[in-house]
């Protein structure tokens, strides 16, 4: 009886297995704000392409600023996405101790040998009034979006973050495409130095606090050498809600894995009957 029984449960556990580790659609079925970019995911079958990848970023939009993806014919759209996931993670800490001032990411859509003039790539610059942003890679494009908040994080398997605006190269498509958001204005840098400010943008004051950006709950009386409040819109603190779905993920995971290991002694058991 049990013998029988013996494939019939290692087949259970071979589809109890993950195969890739993580669901984008599922992780963000979890936030309203991002069900209109979630659907694009799935319908344009971006879905399935960051699900197969094993370290990845991707970047959303919330409801009002995806609305505008929504118009775009099919083929453009895949492309969009495609640049919104960047081929390595970056979380909320990650991605504001990155030391350059302007770096290039490598993109999904790279990966599909048709991106032309680097459009496959993101410019990720850190403004001087300590803004993120992005922009495309094709050169003089404009910055067009600005960091919002970590969504989530599955360290380092998956991150998505939430960006102002949708990043839409100007020469993707053949016609001309209406912005997908409001410029970005870079203010000049301070011409007149003061010593605080020039403090807090020198690599050796990002190297000796341990985050300049982040919240200060960790140390008891802030450096007399820390900046000032943080950037408007760079909200930080982590939801309830995202430590909820982070533990719910984990409390599911260990269940798998407790049912896995209870397969294993049952096989067992069988294998000695
Ligand atoms: C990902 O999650 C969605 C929604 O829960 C589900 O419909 C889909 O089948 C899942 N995809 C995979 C590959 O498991
Ligand atoms: C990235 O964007 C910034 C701001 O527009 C620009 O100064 C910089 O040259 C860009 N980087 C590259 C490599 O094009
Ligand atoms: C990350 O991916 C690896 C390989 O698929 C997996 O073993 C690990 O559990 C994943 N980590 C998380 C936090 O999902």
């Amino acid at each position: 009886m049990a013998i029988k029984l013996l494939p019939f449960l290692l087949l259970l556990l071979l589809i109890n297995s993950p195969a890739a580790g993580h669901n984008i659609t599922r992780i963000l079925e979890g936030f309203p704000d991002f069900s209109t970019f979630n659907s694009l995911l799935t319908q344009s079958t971006v879905a399935n392409e960051i699900n197969r990848r094993q370290t990845i970023t991707v970047l959303v939009v919330d409801n009002s600023a995806a609305g505008a993806l929504s118009s775009l014919d099919s083929d453009i759209l895949k492309r969009v996405l495609a640049i919104h996931v960047i081929l390595d993670y970056y979380d909320k800490d990650k991605i504001h101790s990155l030391r350059r001032k302007s770096t290039f990411f490598t993109t999904l859509y790279q990966t599909t040998g048709v991106a032309e003039n680097n459009m496959g790539f993101l410019n990720f610059t850190r403004l001087p009034d300590g803004r993120l942003a992005f922009g495309s890679g094709v050169h003089g494009a404009p910055l067009s979006a600005t960091y919002v908040k970590q969504v989530a994080a599955r360290p380092y398997n998956i991150s998505v973050l939430q960006i102002s605006a949708a990043v839409v190269p100007a020469g993707i498509a053949d016609v001309p495409l209406a912005p997908f958001g409001p410029p970005i204005n870079v203010l000049p840098e301070p011409t007149v130095p003061a010593p605080a400010p020039s403090d807090a943008e020198s690599p050796d004051a990002d190297a000796a606090a341990p985050d300049a950006d982040a919240p200060a709950a960790d140390s008891p009386a802030p450096a007399a050498g820390s900046p000032g409040p943080a950037p408007a819109g760079d909200s930080d603190a982590p939801a309830p809600s995202e430590d909820d779905t982070e533990d719910d993920d984990m409390s599911l995971a260990g269940r798998v894995a407790d049912v896995g290991a209870g397969f294993i002694m049952m096989a067992a058991a069988a294998l000695l009957l």
